[in-house]
């Protein structure tokens, strides 16, 4: 929906612009008399003396206007199809060094001048024009071309004006410029596409031109550059004409896009043609496109251009390539009580110029619902009215833009719904359910919410808002098992108090074991005396009273208790790394290097993209041949923590190999290495001797690096607790990886950040079925959304301790139920339960 690209016009500059200055002679003139001046002369002198300065510059000013910036040339080249009737097409004209090519082209080439010259404006700034391309069409030929022009910059409307009028296919132009040309040399025009060129693709500075033919009617790929091994080249302009046979649409998928997050610098972009007309743009991509994108063309020409910056570069892409019949039925006559529509070829990009309609029929007394479940159309007339681009017209309602679900309801039997999309700018598309339903029975044994959607009735007031205007969570009772909100909502009860505001009006956060006055609130909301706090009895259970004590007080030792190098317990929870000496021998406070982001500079599912440095013990773990598999943490400078089910061998490939790894610290960007990031092999690996592949009970390894690493801004080890360190259920925590950004989708290319919170264990066992051990530790979010996925396996699960500000490692990205699926949290290695494990392999 392009519109022709507005003020993409190449950019003036002004040599003399900023030079018109005028210099100012001394006020003490050359008079030999030196005579003091009266104020008044004085005055009248200054006023005088600006007056001609200001003269002097306006008529300064005047002169470059019309003179010098008449003369200041601009080249302005626009890029053009022309489609041509009556002409057999050959093979020959795929190949520009061939005599018909070179004789066609030549044709074209009067033939554009002859237009021009009929127009004052293009006659006049006219330079040359080159032929692109040709490609074949029903009964004829489509030439590709390029024009430029050289005018001054005050023009360059007209121009464009000018330009704008050659395109009406019927129009005088064509036709007066056909006959202009002598019969046999005569070409008949049948169709006029012009427009600018994008401007970043004028650039000067490209170091790498590059441009490749390709007939797609057998199926293959194209990557760009190097990929994935090595990272693009830097200021290059690639382009890939893509061919599918008449009557056939061109079909690329991209399966996997990283390149940097500006569009600005680096990015592809689609063309129905071939050459870039942006008109006919199909779309604009940049940074990391996790789904796989589907383009079609609306005929049998599709253009594929990658434009680099002289930075940054990235892996780039691959893509596969094929065509398919041009034939899309779509549309039709519907007459059951329920069906499905989608846009075209759903969910790949739908072509450009498409029309589909449905007409829905339903048996009387029925009235018709459309429920959307996808909508993603693109460039909307922004604001302006009514959808005038791409859009889904619903009897006389039209619907444009990104939507999500949405359901529309005619009371009547007769629905006609009608799919439009114009020359340019393809998304998605749409995919959505008719029903008929009986009005006084709208949604027969389910529920009917309030905009008309039917849910299962189990759905309603569960907690969960499953209309998509929640009104199957209004006005409900609560049931046993439910806590009633302050606004009448229910939630489950057992997400009381869990630190989350479930009700979204902070009442079932409200009143959580407050305790009477002269008492103390433990962590775990019980209410004990004041006085029996730091006394160096854990009367709380889970130690919370002997926590925030000005000194550790010795006590008997037990699984609560932290235990000093010289074997005496405190009753402190946890003291170590807080910054103050606990222990008598301070071995509390030795070695708390870790967990600090040293010089922080500034998949995760449901996260967010992080920062430099923000987790300088990441890593992410290689194998050759598929790229990054898992995740670990640092350590110390020569040992990793990951997941014993990432170095099991399975049928192909032999896990438990040391020399199959790499590890890559310090990393950022798959596919990016900085200056901070170091790659290193592995001395070996030892997985938890126990470690059960059906029950993922001691899913955890540790990883000795070849050679140890220097440490740096992005390599830092993290916290590892001691055996008695407590974290809270409710407690934050955040997870980081590249894993996949969703179940079943594409792994992340950028680091990803997600906070979670710990689940409390006993709920989180029945969540799971029992399938929770002592040395596992749940978080997430029981509403879902939040959660690690695939390839976030062995990395860690940060805690940042409440005094000290430390980071500790609370678990082990193990495994979950899919991904941020509700009431299933992520199951994390417990690593308190296996400290000893770790200490014994690698004294830490
Ligand atoms: N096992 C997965 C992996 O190998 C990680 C699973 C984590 N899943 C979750 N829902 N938290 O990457």
């Amino acid at each position: 929906m392009s519109s022709p690209s507005s003020g993409t016009g190449p950019r003036f500059s002004n040599e003399q612009g900023g030079d018109a200055a005028v210099r100012f002679l001394p006020a003490s003139g050359s008079g030999k008399k030196r005579r003091r001046p009266s104020k008044k002369t004085l005055w009248k002198g200054l006023a005088l003396l600006g007056g001609a300065g200001a003269l002097a510059l306006i008529t300064g000013l005047l002169v470059w206007h019309f003179h010098l910036r008449e003369d200041q040339k601009v080249q302005k080249t626009y890029v053009g199809v022309m489609g041509i009737s009556d002409q057999q097409f050959v093979e020959a004209y795929e190949e520009p060094s061939s005599e018909e090519y070179k004789h066609l082209a030549g044709l074209v080439n009067s033939q554009l001048k002859v237009m021009y010259s009929k127009d004052s404006v293009l006659s006049k700034y006219f330079q040359e024009s080159t032929v692109k391309a040709f490609s074949e069409e029903e009964d004829g030929i489509v030439a590709y071309y390029q024009s430029e022009f050289s005018l001054p910059e005050p023009r360059l409307s007209s121009l464009d004006q000018a330009m704008e009028s050659l395109e009406e296919p019927e129009g005088q132009q064509v036709r007066q410029g056909r006959l202009l040309l002598r019969p046999t040399n005569t070409l008949n025009v049948h169709r006029m596409v012009t427009g600018a060129l994008d401007p970043r693709m004028t650039k000067p500075k490209f170091i790498k031109r590059e441009s490749t033919s390709l007939h797609v009617e057998k199926k293959g790929e194209l990557r760009s550059p190097g990929f994935p091994e090595s990272l693009y080249n830097p200021s290059t302009f690639l382009q890939w004409k893509l061919r599918a046979q008449p009557h056939h649409r061109v079909r690329l998928e991209f399966h996997s896009l990283a390149m940097e997050e500006d569009c600005q610098k680096d990015f592809i972009k689609l063309y129905d043609s071939l050459v870039p007309i942006e008109h006919l743009v199909l779309a604009e991509k940049c940074g990391n496109v996790h789904k796989p994108m589907v383009f079609l063309s609306s005929e049998n020409v599709m253009l594929l251009t990658m434009v680099t910056s002289k930075e940054n570069n990235f892996r780039g892409f691959r893509a596969t390539y094929s065509q398919i019949p041009l034939n899309t039925t779509c549309g039709g006559q519907l007459t059951g009580l329920s069906g499905d529509i989608n846009s075209p070829f759903f969910p790949a990009f739908y072509p450009p110029k498409t029309t589909c309609v449905w007409n829905i029929q339903v048996p009387k007394g029925h009235f018709i619902k459309l429920q959307f479940n996808d909508f993603s159309l693109a460039d909307p007339a922004e604001g302006k009215a009514g959808c005038t681009k791409d859009y889904v017209e619903v009897n006389d309602q039209r619907l444009c833009g990104k939507k999500g679900s949405s359901v529309i309801t005619v009371e009547s039997t007769k629905m006609t719904v009608r799919f439009q999309s114009d020359d340019s700018n393809v998304d998605s598309g749409f995919a959505a359910q008719y029903e008929a339903f009986v009005p006084a029975n709208p949604c027969p044994g389910r529920f009917h919410c309030d905009n008309h959607q039917c849910v299962n009735l189990t759905l309603q007031c569960d907690g969960w808002e499953d209309c998509t205007d929640r009104s199957d969570e209004n006005n409900c009772t609560c049931q046993e098992s439910q806590f009633l909100c302050g606004n009448g909502r229910c939630k489950p009860s057992f997400w009381r108090c869990d630190g989350v505001d479930d009700c979204e009006d902070g009442s079932d956060e409200e009143h959580c074991g407050q305790c009477s006055a002269g008492q103390f609130r433990c962590h775990n909301d019980r209410c004990i005396p004041d006085n029996q706090t730091c006394d160096g009895t854990n009367d709380c259970s889970d130690g919370s009273d002997e926590a925030q004590c000005k000194e550790g007080v010795e006590a008997k030792c037990s699984a609560q208790t932290y235990r000093c190098s010289s074997g005496v317990c405190i009753s402190k929870v946890n003291p170590e790394c807080d910054g103050e000496a606990d222990c008598q021998d301070a071995s509390d406070e030795a070695n708390c290097e870790c967990g600090t982001r040293p010089f922080q500079s500034s998949a995760v599912v449901g996260g967010e993209i992080s920062q430099v440095g923000e987790w300088p013990w990441q890593v992410s773990l290689h194998v050759r041949g598929m790229g990054h598999v898992c995740g670990a943490s640092v350590l110390n400078d020569g040992w990793l923590l990951t997941a014993a089910h990432c170095v099991q061998d399975d049928d192909n490939t032999r896990f438990s190999r040391v020399d199959l790894w790499e590890a890559m610290l310090g990393l950022h960007i798959q596919g990016h290495d900085s200056e901070w990031t170091v790659r290193r092999h592995l001395k070996r690996i030892i997985p938890h001797p126990s470690f059960d592949p059906k029950t993922y009970a001691n899913d955890l390894a540790l990883m000795e690096l070849q050679k140890p690493v220097a440490l740096n801004q992005n390599i830092w080890p993290i916290c590892l607790p001691s055996p008695a360190h407590q974290f809270h259920a409710g407690e934050s925590a955040w997870i980081t990886g590249w894993g996949t950004t969703r179940e079943g989708g594409f792994k992340a290319a950028i680091l990803q950040k997600a906070e979670v919170r710990v689940v409390n264990q006993t709920v989180c066992n029945t969540l799971m079925e029992g399938q929770i051990t002592d040395g596992m530790l749940c978080a997430g979010f029981l509403k879902g959304g939040v959660d690690a996925c695939q390839g976030d396996s062995g990395g860690p699960l940060s805690i940042t301790a409440a005094a000290g500000g430390r980071v500790f490692q609370a678990g082990v990205v193990s495994w979950g139920d899919g991904c941020a699926r509700k009431n299933r949290p992520g199951v994390y290695v417990r690593v308190t339960h296996h400290r000893a494990w770790i200490k014994e392999h690698t004294g830490l």
